[in-house]
């Protein structure tokens, strides 16, 4: 039941994730173009954007410890046995290495607006970090459609 509910959290949460990773890369491209100041609006979503990153992250931790593809359910497997698997290597490799990734670059993205740089390159940087963060998500989620590991849209 508990588990449950985290798991509909971790998997609502991509959806917060990807319209604030939208939102700010749209800002922060108009911004680069129209040379504009960093605002307030500009910062706040990178702030909403890395705590629903960290929150998605802690729970996704719980998930990868207790869950039925984490360190509960494949502890006593060897390393061998879990790359053969293709839903086992997914979880203990691809999903949680992209998703830390990408964590890491929203985190350093949203440090760019504490800078003291000119606006202009602040845009630029948070354009880049939160772009590269939202192919490698893109790319890490385990959409419906992928074979073997699809998981629900919501
Ligand atoms: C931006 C970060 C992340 C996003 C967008 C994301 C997204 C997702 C989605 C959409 C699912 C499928 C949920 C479902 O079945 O309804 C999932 C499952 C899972 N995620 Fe993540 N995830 C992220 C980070 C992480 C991290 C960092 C870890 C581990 C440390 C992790 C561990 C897991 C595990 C173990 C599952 C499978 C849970 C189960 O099926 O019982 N996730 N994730």
């Amino acid at each position: 039941m508990f588990y449950n509910g985290l798991l509909v959290l971790h998997s609502l949460l991509r959806w917060v994730i990807l319209i604030l990773l939208l939102v700010a890369i749209v800002k922060s491209y108009s911004g680069m173009t129209a040379v504009k100041p960093f605002s307030e609006g500009d910062k706040k979503v990178g702030l909403f954007l890395m705590i629903s990153a960290h929150t998605t992250l802690l729970v996704g931790l719980y998930l990868w410890f207790f869950g039925p593809w984490g360190v509960a359910s494949i502890g006593n497997l060897g390393f061998g046995e879990v790359m053969k698997d293709r839903v086992l290597r997914y979880y203990a490799v691809e999903h949680t290495t992209g998703m830390l990734i990408a964590i890491v670059l929203i985190t350093i993205g949203r440090g760019v607006a504490k800078k003291r740089i000119p606006d202009a390159a602040k845009y630029k940087r948070t354009f880049w970090f939160f772009l590269i963060a939202l192919v490698i998500i893109l790319a890490t989620v385990p959409w419906p459609f992928r074979a073997g590991i699809g998981r629900p849209w919501l």
